[in-house]
């Protein structure tokens, strides 16, 4: 059985932890430290901290930041019951109760449950404290979902993966006469919570930072000089625009009430040369903190870039990148069908890959 840590919350073009589990094994031995710049759900962390490794991520999307960072410091379940318990007594408190703030919010949400969420979103300092990044984390993953099918999640019908757009929401839920599910947020997140722990969660803890990559060794200054394997997937070219896709997660996370096209502009580059010249700013972004001799994974896809021109691009993008080092690769890539897991995190309507590249080069 996988490690339920690892499906917290869906993520956008994860990749599966037999990936991470493999180059670690191949690559690298206990205690050597991992780093994935484009962290997403933390799948290169968690797996690096379960296979006895240490761990660092990073990653521009809060919701990234949020889940990944829950799995790299996972708190006692005492301590996440109590926590909820606590705050469930503070919300019964109080008076005045949140409500929706508009169509979108009241169709989504049950009146009573979106107080919850709305009390929740409040209170739960994720930032800072790592019990409440994990319940927030956890929220994430419950937050939309498909409610006649699970009872386990807080919102009227919506796809799991992304965030439908509010306006085309309303109009679908309406058309369909939709209600939205009367929903106790604090039994649910119990449940959801307690059901992580059902296989013991790394000892070690790692850490994730919520950066621009570019900036990761000033972010990661301790670890200067040793990362021994670097296992990663940047966003593809002209493909998907994660903050638009995660706008009402990101909302929980304190962002704004309707989504927001082009939060993040590396998401989806359009123009190959500009793509490559942020590849190459990351990987600069990352050389200071690998080791003499280390190891880079990386898994891309791209309807319009064959394999050779990605292998090319990668290959260019990391030597002008790491001029002072010998870069070299150790295959000419390995090719993969792309499994439904991974076509399902691409938006409808987009043209799906239906080949991703692996590539391994060895830094000197
Ligand atoms: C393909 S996803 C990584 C998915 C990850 N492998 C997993 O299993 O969940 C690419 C990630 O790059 C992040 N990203 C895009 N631009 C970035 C930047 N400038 N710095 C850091 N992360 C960035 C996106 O937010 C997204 O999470």
């Amino acid at each position: 059985m996988r490690h339920p840590l690892h499906a917290i919350c869906p993520y956008f073009a994860m990749f599966p932890e037999r990936f991470v589990a493999e180059q670690l094994l191949a690559y690298t031995r206990p205690k050597d430290l991992v780093f994935d710049p484009f962290c997403g759900r933390g799948t290169t962390v968690l797996e690096s901290l379960l296979n006895g490794r240490a761990a660092i991520g990073s990653d521009i999307n809060p919701v990234a930041a949020c889940v990944a960072g829950a799995k790299a410091q996972v708190p006692e379940l005492q301590a996440v019951l109590a926590r909820l318990n606590a705050l469930e007594e503070l919300f019964e408190a109080i008076d005045e109760r949140a409500t929706p703030p508009s169509d979108f919010f009241a169709t989504c949400f049950h009146v009573k449950t979106f107080a919850q969420i709305a009390f929740l979103r409040e209170r739960l300092t994720w930032q800072d404290d790592p019990t409440d990044r994990f319940i927030a984390a956890v929220i994430l993953g419950v937050l939309h979902g498909e409610s006649h099918r699970s009872a386990m999640c807080l919102s009227n019908r919506m796809p799991r993966t992304i965030s439908t757009k509010p306006d085309y929401s309303v109009r679908w839920w309406r058309e369909r006469g939709l209600e939205p599910p009367e929903r106790d947020a604090f039994k649910i997140l119990r449940q959801a919570a307690s059901f992580r722990y059902s296989k013991l969660p790394p000892r070690a803890h790692g850490k994730v930072v919520l950066t621009d990559s570019r900036k990761a060794a000033e972010r990661f200054v301790e670890h200067n000089g040793k990362v021994a394997l670097v296992v990663t997937s940047p966003p593809y070219l002209d493909t998907t625009d994660y903050s638009e896709d995660q706008w009402l997660r990101l909302w929980f996370l304190g962002g704004s009430e309707r989504p927001v096209h082009r939060l993040n502009r590396d998401d989806r580059h359009t123009v190959p040369t500009d793509y490559w010249s942020f590849l190459s700013e990351v990987w600069n972004g990352t050389e200071p903190l690998l080791r003499e001799s280390s190891t880079i994974v990386i898994r891309i896809g791209g309807t319009r870039l064959a394999k050779d021109a990605l292998l090319e691009g990668l290959q260019s993008g990391l030597s002008e990148a790491m001029k002072r080092r010998t870069v070299r690769a150790l295959h000419s890539g390995r090719s993969s069908e792309i499994t439904k897991r991974q076509t399902n995190s691409f938006r409808p309507g987009t043209k799906p890959e239906r080949l991703e590249h692996d590539f391994t080069f060895q830094v000197t």
